[in-house]
């Protein structure tokens, strides 16, 4: 099959814990018509996530699995998986989806969950990492699209942005900053996976056919001249 021309579009199923701008992203490239794919579920563990009602909004199918309810993660994990496979879905997207997943996801989805971390891994992985970026000092951050492996934060990188971290920011400010990148990242490593185009070789992501960043294309944060 030639890698870019696969017609059918790809089976979502979205996992969200709260906001969902992200799933929200990836509901608006679909509606562009840039990225061929339907979200055929959205679940959530927590009933108050905003992210549903933008999935209702949108038409889409939503489902709340609170996992309070089970007695383990695996028993929760044995549910999500029950409603993905019952609706088809070929791909999980991890949109803020505050719960660790158990070999059985993994096993069910292997190398077929994607999730989205607000830093440049394999720097800072794990919670509130805007503010330990802005702590330790760092010049740059951004965010990273992996394949999730058993590890946190620690699977194949797929996609990364970069941002300048400013002596005036806040927490806030650079979650913002971050949080642009990621609504345009997001969609664009599903479309890669859409069209057959990501490779896992080990730890890497091969991406065929991928234009290499136009030479010279390097940040320097404070930049080499006043002017
Ligand atoms: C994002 O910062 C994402 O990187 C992290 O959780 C946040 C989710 O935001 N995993 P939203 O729910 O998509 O708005």
């Amino acid at each position: 099959m030639n890698a870019t021309t696969n017609p059918d579009p790809l089976k979502l199923g979205v996992l969200i814990s709260g906001s969902g701008t992200n799933l929200q992203a990836i509901i608006d490239a679909i509606g562009r018509r840039e990225l061929k794919a339907e979200i055929r579920v959205v679940i959530s563990n927590r009933a108050d996530a905003y992210g549903l009602i933008r999935a209702r909004d949108a038409g889409i199918r939503t489902l709340v699995i609170d996992h309070r309810r089970f007695e383990s993660r695996e028993a929760f994990d044995r549910r999500l998986v029950a409603e993905l496979r019952a609706a088809d879905v070929e791909l999980v997207i991890l949109a803020g989806f505050m719960r660790l997943l158990s070999h059985v996801m993994l096993r069910a989805f292997p190398n077929r969950i994607m999730n989205i971390h607000p830093a440049l891994l394999p720097s800072f992985p794990g919670l509130h990492v805007q503010k330990a970026a802005i702590d330790y000092g760092a010049r740059f951050s951004g965010c990273t699209v992996f394949f999730v492996t058993e590890g946190v934060d620690d699977g194949p990188i797929i996609i990364q942005a970069v941002v300048p971290v400013y002596g005036s920011d806040t927490e806030d400010s650079l979650s913002a900053r971050i949080l642009a990148q990621e609504h345009r990242i997001y969609p664009r490593a599903i479309e890669l996976f859409q069209q057959g185009r990501l490779e896992i070789k080990g730890r890497q992501v091969i991406v065929k056919d991928a234009r290499t960043p136009p030479g010279g294309q390097v940040l320097i944060n404070p930049p080499l001249t006043d002017s």
